[in-house]
């Protein structure tokens, strides 16, 4: 590992086909679904940016130009925007990616997991620790976003860092699970990790989440990763290498994630995006409590022929 203690690059695999949003994913990447007015790359990229990170790798495939286009430079709308003096909506668009970072795409010609994808972006990261972040699951960390809290576990520790959570036990077959020893409040050492374990044999409820931050001996290992759960190379099976050779804590972040790549996470990020958003929250809460609660407050039974006004 260099002696940098900084994480400078992110990695994002979007090569994914986001199957459980058919029809809406059909022509139109997954990330790129919006929560309110920013699609779930943004938020995953500015998180990156929040860390420090100024270099953004996007692990895409060929479905998925609509996201290089997202981060490009949009020369005939700025012109358009500009030309009619609509400068707020100008900078919204200019700030898409902020001054002095740069970003990068690799393709991923197959769709052979996670870990492959984690390995296509080694020719970019080099030999350096680095961020991994997986755009849906957005995370709200409130004043200190998910990816900084964990740079700052990064940093203070030098050594891999998974961002963990609780899971209901019934659902320890949608996540990496890690059997971790408490090392400090919310802090434990990665003893185990499983991929998507049954919940009879799951060692523990906590679930990774979609950040990471590895160092680069993770490549080595996952060049030598067979496939694993679902035929995939698995980025939980290179973790679980790596932890005989290394320290890797599990770090609980402080913060609220929700699951976008389920429609039931993705309605509840929404409506808790769109209560915190500064142009809409007011309306958008009155019309909530016009729609679901009587005066006393309680929740009406829905009718949902009735509409609000
Ligand atoms: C991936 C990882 C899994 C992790 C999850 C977090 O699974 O393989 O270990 O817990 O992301 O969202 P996927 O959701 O891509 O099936």
């Amino acid at each position: 590992m260099s002696n940098r203690i900084r994480i400078r690059k992110a990695v994002f695999p979007v090569a994914g086909l986001g199957t459980r949003f058919l029809p809406a994913t059909k022509a139109n990447p997954k990330e790129m679904l919006p929560v309110v007015d920013k699609p779930l790359i943004q938020y995953a990229a500015e998180e990156a940016v929040a860390a420090g990170v100024d270099e953004l790798v996007f692990v895409t495939s060929s479905s998925k130009r609509a996201i290089e286009d997202h981060f490009d430079k949009n020369f005939e709308l700025e012109a358009e925007l500009e030309r009619k003096g609509k400068t707020e909506l100008l900078n919204i668009v200019r700030s898409v990616v902020p001054r002095g970072i740069s970003c990068v795409y690799v393709r991923q010609a197959e769709a052979l997991g996670l870990g492959h994808a984690v390995l296509c972006a080694r020719p970019v990261v080099g030999n350096e620790p680095f961020a991994v972040i997986l755009a849906d699951d957005l995370i709200d960390g409130g004043d200190q976003p998910c990816m900084a809290q964990m740079a700052a576990a990064f940093e203070y520790n030098r050594c891999s860092v998974l961002g963990v959570e609780e899971v209901p036990h019934e659902e320890t077959e949608k996540y990496g699970i890690v059997e971790a020893d408490p090392v400090d409040e919310g802090l434990g050492r990665v003893c185990g990790i499983v991929e998507k374990p049954k919940p009879a044999a799951a060692p523990s409820c906590l679930a990774v989440v979609g950040r990471y931050i590895l160092t680069p001996r993770i490549f080595d290992l996952l060049e030598n990763t067979p496939r694993g759960a679902g035929g995939e190379i698995q980025l939980t099976d290179a973790i679980a290498a790596l932890l005989l050779e290394e320290q890797v804590l599990a770090y609980q972040f402080k913060g609220v994630r929700y699951d976008c790549g389920s429609k039931l996470g993705y309605l509840k990020a929404t409506i808790e995006y769109a209560l915190q958003h500064e142009e809409l929250s007011e309306e958008f809460r009155s019309y909530l409590n016009r729609r679901f609660c009587s005066t006393a407050g309680k929740v009406e039974k829905l009718d949902t022929k009735k509409r609000a006004g």
